[in-house]
């Protein structure tokens, strides 16, 4: 096993501490020590409870694992599982002591959370994230959330768990694309918050790609520090929370207008952070040397650096018009402040630069 590492989430008597390791799961009794109960009930999917439910009982040890497994997809993250998940949850006699343990990527980690938020008013919770993009991102933060038919992530709370424990193991038997996908969260952490974490990410990218043990620890343990300092600042997003969104506006809407399903949600954002610094740069906030280095970044991370040529500007603007977190201050931007490393929301960007960015298809942050 390669060294454990630990970031702690700074949220007073709701804080916690994200675990990192390679072979973690591995730990018997890993654990035990936040489950009040002598049962546990574990949320997962066919897909990743064929691989890791049977090490996630282990790391139980003597505690009686129960278990309840939702459909594989984001079609599947609704009222209707949650429904299943509590009454799986009753027929086997779990009290207001129980622990729920989320082991997948970010469906399983998402609608696990809100059953956790509202079983019996609140049960104890903890994230085992199997995906990169959960590792780095959702499994970090506490917000939790099922779809409604009318809206993505429209049912919800912010629920901390007691735990997150990220064995980056599991990252092998992920696919490539999704491997990618997290990258994106990744990279998206280091534009917006350390440019020094950025420049480590654009130096061990081709190990990052490979999932080399050390390069991929490091690569976690800096996004969540960066996600944690950046939640325990503003945990419900009344403000620096909406950071996180750099590269979102546009992948939102690449994402609708493809149908979703077609980009997964973390190729959306590539693209996204391309976009994101090409508009900064014809406002004046990033060099052009610096926007190519993203872009380099991006496509070396095996993500798409520019958006299906087939989306035409007027639909990029009345899907970006839809946006929720766009339209709340009247279409607004996370955009660099003066280059990689630091962002902030920007307002009243002008139409005819945006146009520039959405009409620019291979080319964007191509200035010479
Ligand atoms: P996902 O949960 O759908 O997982 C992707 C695929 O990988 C699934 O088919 C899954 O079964 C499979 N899988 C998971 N772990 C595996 C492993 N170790 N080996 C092989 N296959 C594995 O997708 P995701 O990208 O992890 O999460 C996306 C969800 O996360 C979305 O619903 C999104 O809204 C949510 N999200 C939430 C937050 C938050 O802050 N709560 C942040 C970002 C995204
Ligand atoms: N993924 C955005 C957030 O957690 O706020």
């Amino acid at each position: 096993m390669t060294t454990n590492t630990a970031i702690d989430v700074a949220l007073g008597d709701r804080a916690y501490t994200i675990h990192i390791g390679e072979g973690l799961l591995e730990e018997r009794e890993l654990l035990s020590e936040h489950v009040r109960s002598e049962k546990a009930f574990v949320i997962s999917n066919a897909t990743v409870a064929d691989l890791y439910l049977d090490r996630m009982r282990s790391a139980l040890g003597n505690v009686k694992v129960d278990h309840c497994l939702i459909g594989d997809g984001e079609e599947h993250k609704n009222l209707d599982t949650l429904g299943e998940v509590v009454g799986s949850l009753l027929e086997q006699g779990h009290t207001r002591n129980t622990t729920i343990i989320a082991l997948g990527g970010g469906v399983v980690g998402d609608t696990a959370g809100f059953a956790a938020a509202s079983y019996q008013r609140g049960v104890d919770f903890i994230q085992v994230p199997t995906t990169l993009l959960s590792q780095v991102d959702s499994s970090v933060g506490g917000k939790t959330a099922v779809n409604h038919p009318l809206g993505k992530n429209m049912i919800g709370a912010f629920y901390q768990p007691k735990a997150v424990y990220i064995d980056t193991a599991t990252l092998r038997t992920l696919p490539d694309r999704e491997v990618s996908a997290g990258l994106a969260e990744i990279i998206k952490h280091g534009m917006l918050a350390d440019a020094n974490y950025l420049a480590e990410v654009e130096a061990d990218i081709e190990r990052l790609v490979a999932l080399e043990p050390e390069a991929m620890i490091n690569a976690i343990r800096g996004s969540c520090a960066i996600k944690a300092a950046v939640v325990a600042e503003d945990e419900k997003e009344s403000g620096k929370r909406a950071l996180l969104n750099l590269g979102h506006t546009f992948g939102h809407a690449i994402e609708t207008a493809m149908g979703y399903g077609q980009w997964l949600h973390g190729e959306a954002v590539g693209a996204g952070l391309v976009m994101a610094t090409d508009l900064s740069v014809r406002l004046g906030r990033c060099s052009a040397d610096e926007a190519l280095r993203i872009k380099n970044l991006v496509a070396k991370a095996g993500l798409p650096v520019a958006p299906p040529a087939d989306i035409s500007t007027e639909t990029f603007l009345s899907l970006m018009a839809k946006d929720k977190k766009a339209i709340d201050a009247g279409m607004r931007f996370v955009l660099l402040a003066g280059g990689p490393g630091e962002a902030e929301l920007v307002e009243d960007v002008p139409a005819s630069v945006l146009s520039e960015t959405l009409r620019a298809g291979e080319s964007l942050c191509e200035f010479g």
